[in-house]
């Protein structure tokens, strides 16, 4: 049966499936990946939360190079106060002992305070990322944090590139259809990554898919596009049942081959250890879920983590160090609720699966 296809969502992007392939940050998307996706009918997305405007600007060409069809750059936009956090020397001193265990079992050497102006933890400037996006003109741009400020809205519109935002509440989902967003991701807090509240603190702003999604549906006139805990055909039926009218799955994507997750990463994604998963501020500062490994528990045990961006900027060369050694439990593992339903495998073969197992339960 295909008329599962045929949704507000697909029809606004003029594309077969209403099934997005979720932006990984942290240097973990590819463009192969989203190429693959968009070529199979779906909408491949990057993160480009990590990139240079130089670099957006080259990824776009490479995307448009591999694929005719519509893609989606992700960005991530500044909380306030983020640009402005400075650490004095104790504070830095003590976030430095805090993360000391980890990083000398890694061998990685103490780090060099960037000094207390502001913005001495902040790794890319947003405006010139944002900058490039709308100069680039991806088919697509979606947002997390918040909606981006209303003259680049109104200029993403202009120039015909469709904006997407993301709500962890159905608060969230109604400020984001206000700002002007063409359609809304509604992401539960079973989903893998970073929490993306901005109208509350994500502690408070934890609500499942299950419960999220129809409430979403039923308070915003725009597409929903369901996320979190998505990772086979039977949680796209669901998601569709529930009044979505496209989903995006993370996990299930990273997991394949093509994304830029390390063998370490996509081993524990199909493991045992893929049925734990938790919610933590140990690896970023910020809210994410990811599998709970000796890292996570060890990070938690150490105190209270600085705040984003500060905890990220001292744990990046960790977590390469980790990568680079395929050091599984010294890493952030990042991974959603359903990562056990996850399988190792080529993209295309996972994007096929979900069309055939929607279609078989119909
Ligand atoms: C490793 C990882 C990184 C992510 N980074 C981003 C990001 O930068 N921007 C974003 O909008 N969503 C990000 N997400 C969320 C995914 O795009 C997607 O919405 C989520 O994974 C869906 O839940 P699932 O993991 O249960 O499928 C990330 C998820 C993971 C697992």
């Amino acid at each position: 049966m295909a008329t599962w296809r045929d949704t507000p969502f697909t029809r606004r992007l003029g594309i077969e499936l209403p099934i997005v392939q979720g932006p990984f940050g942290g240097g973990l998307s590819s463009a192969a990946l989203a190429a693959v996706v968009s070529e199979g009918g779906g909408l491949g997305s990057y993160g480009a939360h990590v990139l240079s405007g130089t670099e957006i600007r080259a990824l776009v060409a490479e995307l448009r190079a591999l694929t005719s069809r519509p893609f989606n750059i992700n960005l991530w936009v500044p909380l306030p106060g983020e640009r402005e956090l400075s650490l004095s020397a104790a504070e830095f001193a003590a976030e430095s002992e805090r993360l000391r265990p980890l990083r000398e079992s890694l061998g990685v050497p103490p780090p060099v305070s960037p000094g207390e102006g502001p913005g001495a933890f902040v790794a890319q400037d947003f405006d010139a990322q944002l900058e490039a996006v709308i100069e680039a003109r991806p088919p697509v741009a979606s947002f997390v944090f918040g909606p981006p400020p209303a003259a680049a809205i109104a200029e993403m519109k202009r120039r015909g590139i469709v904006t997407i935002g993301t709500a962890t509440t159905v608060d969230e989902a109604v400020a984001l259809e206000a700002a002007g967003m063409d359609l809304i991701v509604a992401t539960g807090s079973d989903a893998g990554g970073h929490r993306v509240s901005f109208l509350r603190r994500a502690e408070e702003s934890l609500v499942g898919t299950f419960s999220l999604v129809p409430q979403v549906a039923d308070a915003v006139r725009v597409p929903v596009i369901a996320a979190g805990g998505i990772a086979d055909g039977r949680g796209v039926v669901a998601a569709l049942a529930l009044g979505a009218s496209a989903v995006q799955i993370g996990t299930a994507f990273l997991a394949c081959h093509e994304s830029n997750a390390c063998e370490a990463h996509k081993a524990a994604l199909t493991g045992p250890e893929a049925r734990r998963t938790a919610l933590t501020r140990a690896f970023t500062g910020r809210l994410a879920r990811g599998l709970r490994n000796r890292a996570m528990v060890e990070l938690e045990a150490a105190g209270e983590a600085a705040p984003y961006p500060a905890r990220a900027w001292f744990m990046s060369p960790l977590n390469q160090a980790a990568r680079a050694a395929g050091r599984a439990e010294a890493m952030a593992l990042w991974a959603g609720q359903a990562a056990s339903l996850a399988r190792r495998r080529p993209a295309a073969e996972c994007l096929a699966a979900l069309v055939s197992e929607v279609e078989a339960s119909r």
